[in-house]
């Protein structure tokens, strides 16, 4: 594979990652912790994002973070990770959590996130990105839906009043 032409989506995608939830998970209301699942979720998009660009990575922004339903201690989480898109030096990475109840295998969906990573030299400067290739109708479907999400981003940022 050359991989100055890219990379398919496929190379780093987390397909169907379980972690069961434990006592220690939940919150003071005994569903899953937002912290912890925020944390579960940063750690699962680094890796995409550090097996796509072989480099370290940094988490620069976490956005559309929605928490749909509760989970309960004892379910399984089944998650789902994928770069939707790169850019020069940036890339965004989809999540998505579902729960499953294990005595009935029912599946309800939790959690999903965009992130947005950089990969860094030693100098903890960002570099270029490997281009990612999408390969299925979804992963069109998200790339282009990728680089109207990173406009909206960069219009926030141009929007902050100067200090
Ligand atoms: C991430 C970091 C290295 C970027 O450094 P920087 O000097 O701001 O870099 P740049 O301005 O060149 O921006 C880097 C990329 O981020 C993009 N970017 C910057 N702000 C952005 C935003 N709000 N939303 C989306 N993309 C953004 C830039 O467009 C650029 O991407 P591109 O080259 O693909 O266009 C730096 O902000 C940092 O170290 N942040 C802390 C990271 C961290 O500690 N995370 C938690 C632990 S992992």
């Amino acid at each position: 594979m050359d991989h100055k032409k890219g990379k398919p989506v496929s190379a780093s995608m987390v397909i169907d990652q379980v972690i069961e939830v434990f006592p220690n998970d939940l919150n003071a209301h005994g569903t899953l912790f937002g912290g912890r699942a925020l944390q579960i979720i940063d750690n699962l998009a680094a890796i995409v994002a550090k097996r796509h660009t072989g480099m370290v990575c940094v988490t620069l922004g976490i956005d559309s973070v929605r928490f749909l339903n509760p989970s309960y201690h004892g379910d399984i989480l089944v998650c789902k990770a994928s770069i939707n898109r790169t850019w020069r030096t940036s890339m965004e990475v989809g999540v998505k959590v579902l729960a499953e109840d294990f005595r009935t295998l029912a599946q309800k969906h939790i959690l999903s996130a965009y992130f947005t990573f950089v990969p860094i030299d030693e100098n903890h400067k960002p570099v270029q990105v490997n281009p990612v290739i999408p390969e299925t109708p979804d992963q069109f479907r998200r790339y282009e839906e990728a680089e109207r999400r990173r406009q909206h981003r960069l219009s926030a940022i141009r929007k902050q009043p100067e200090k």
